[in-house]
């Protein structure tokens, strides 16, 4: 039988020779180049199955040379690897029908299961045309590990529809990356219209996402157009969905599933073309095992889950981090310290990314003309160390926080929400007691209900009565 044959373009020896070892041991013919001259070369005159090859090339970048080697052989599977591993690399590679990008360094044996891939679905991809885009357009900082994992899932999702489901601590970028989608996807010319479901009173919520007619409930002075609609074409980005309340949960599953909704109060359903990209900070598993969250509806969202991390898990970003947000937010011209550098990279940023923009904004602002110095940003850190204590014994007193919370809305915003306030705000009380008390006996309502104080009938009753799923318990 006829060996299958790779060839390898790298200029970086070390590369060959353990690309030569590995793949020659698994069984293949391996044919070397050491640039791009020697990859269009070989490729015009070898017979090959399948490329292996760097991008940055001393004479000519392989991206360049991707769609002359497409044109001669569409079905050719090409691997990229780059030391360049940005969100643009993966989505060029992508955009130009590579069959998989893997960010250097790379693991041997993950290298060798997507050449054994390739080999077995060698027929599958598609030629597609070359797209110039421009990093800046969109830029999503960071190299780190599980960075470019996210890049390589984003890449294979950017021509279509699937929906999508963000998870990741706050400040990690969730939005950032929703916008991304739609703005590298098909539908960047249609709206990305995001609405996010902690924000927004929950009895106004299926009235934002869907709409009403006049005089559909009081307070209903005239039509309103929904979300869904606006969003027509487009993306829409239903944020903090683990918020969501469980009626709106309800309407919304059975609009995913048939494709057309109701206005609140409509009686023409009307058809729907939208992408949905949905993210939380929330388990929805564990919003599930109370009956906070469906679990029909949880599947249907999560098809393509991507998971953030937090900055912690990949503080080698920091560094280029706190340059991007020095640039962007300074009119002047702010240079940073290496070593004031390397001591943000260790230090743990809670709130994550934005956090740590939020400091940068800070000091950028505070001392325009000045040099980010190791002792600046120290003191700057203890300044905002104290705020944080200061911030969480005020939050220790829940009558602070309940104030601080309905101060948020204008006082047409709450007559607008009827008449209900007291009510709602129990309500919006009592769930987190009971979730709460339910996750930590494990669903015993025995337990829960000596610990809350409340008889075991009154507290099967408020479960039931704020939806929380008593099969589940
Ligand atoms: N990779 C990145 N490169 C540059 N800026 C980033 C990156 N990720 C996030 N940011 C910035 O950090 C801030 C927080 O990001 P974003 O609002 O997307 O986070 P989030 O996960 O939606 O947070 P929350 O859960 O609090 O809503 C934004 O200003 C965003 O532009
Ligand atoms: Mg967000």
């Amino acid at each position: 039988m006829r060996k299958i044959n790779i060839i390898v373009a790298d200029d970086d020896k070390a590369i060959r020779v353990v690309l030569d070892t590995a793949l020659k041991r698994s069984g293949y013919e391996v044919t070397m180049a050491e640039n791009a001259a020697g990859l269009w070369k070989l490729v015009q005159e070898n017979y090959a199955d399948l490329i292996i090859t760097d991008v940055v090339m001393p004479d000519e970048n392989a991206f360049d040379l991707i769609p002359k080697i497409k044109k001669i052989n569409p079905n050719l599977p090409i691997i990229v690897m780059s030391a360049q591993n940005t969100l643009m690399t993966a989505i060029t590679a992508n955009e130009l029908g590579a069959f998989d990008y893997l960010p250097k360094p790379f693991d041997i044996k993950e290298l060798l299961s997507i050449v054994n891939r390739a080999i077995s679905e060698k027929n599958k991809f598609i030629d597609k045309p070359n797209l110039d885009k421009n990093e800046d357009i969109f830029p999503l900082i960071g190299r780190s590990k599980p960075m470019q994992e996210i890049y390589r899932v984003m890449a294979r999702l950017m021509h279509s529809d699937l929906t999508v489901l963000i998870t990741g601590e706050s400040g990690t970028g969730k939005e950032l990356i929703a916008k991304a989608l739609h703005e590298f996807g098909d539908r960047k010319d249609a709206t990305f219209v995001p609405i996010n479901m902690a924000a927004i009173p929950r009895e106004l919520i299926e009235s934002e996402l869907f709409g009403h007619e006049k005089g559909s409930f009081t307070g209903a002075i005239s039509r309103k157009v929904g979300k869904f609609q606006i969003a027509d074409g487009g993306t829409l980005f239903l944020d903090e969905i683990g918020d969501m309340p469980i009626d709106a949960q309800t309407r919304l599953l059975r609009v995913l599933q048939e494709g057309e909704f109701l206005t609140v109060g409509g009686i023409s359903p009307i058809k729907t073309n939208i992408r949905i990209i949905a993210a939380t900070n929330k388990s929805l598993q564990d919003q599930i095992k109370i009956g906070a969250f469906r679990e029909d509806l949880y599947y249907r969202i999560n098809v393509i889950p991507i998971k953030l991390p937090p900055l912690r898990d990949r503080n080698e970003d920091i560094p280029a981090l706190v340059n991007h947000f020095i640039s962007k937010n300074s009119k002047e011209i702010n240079n940073i310290d290496q070593d004031a550098l390397m001591y943000l990279k260790d230090y743990i940023w809670p709130g994550n990314i934005r956090e740590l923009e939020n400091f940068i904004k800070r000091i950028v602002t505070l001392y325009p003309n000045e040099s980010i110095s190791l002792e600046l940003v120290k003191e700057e850190l203890s300044g905002l160390n104290n705020t944080l204590v200061a911030d969480g014994a005020s939050l220790r007193s829940l009558s602070d926080y309940i104030e601080k919370y309905l101060s948020q809305f204008t006082l047409d915003e709450l007559i607008a929400n009827q008449d209900d306030l007291y009510q709602r705000v129990l309500v919006e009380f009592e769930k987190p007691i009971l979730n709460y008390v339910m996750k930590r006996t494990n669903n015993n309502q025995i337990k829960a209900a000596k610990i809350l104080g409340l008889n075991r009938n009154t507290l099967r009753k408020k479960l039931r009565s704020l939806n929380m799923d008593l099969s589940k318990l």
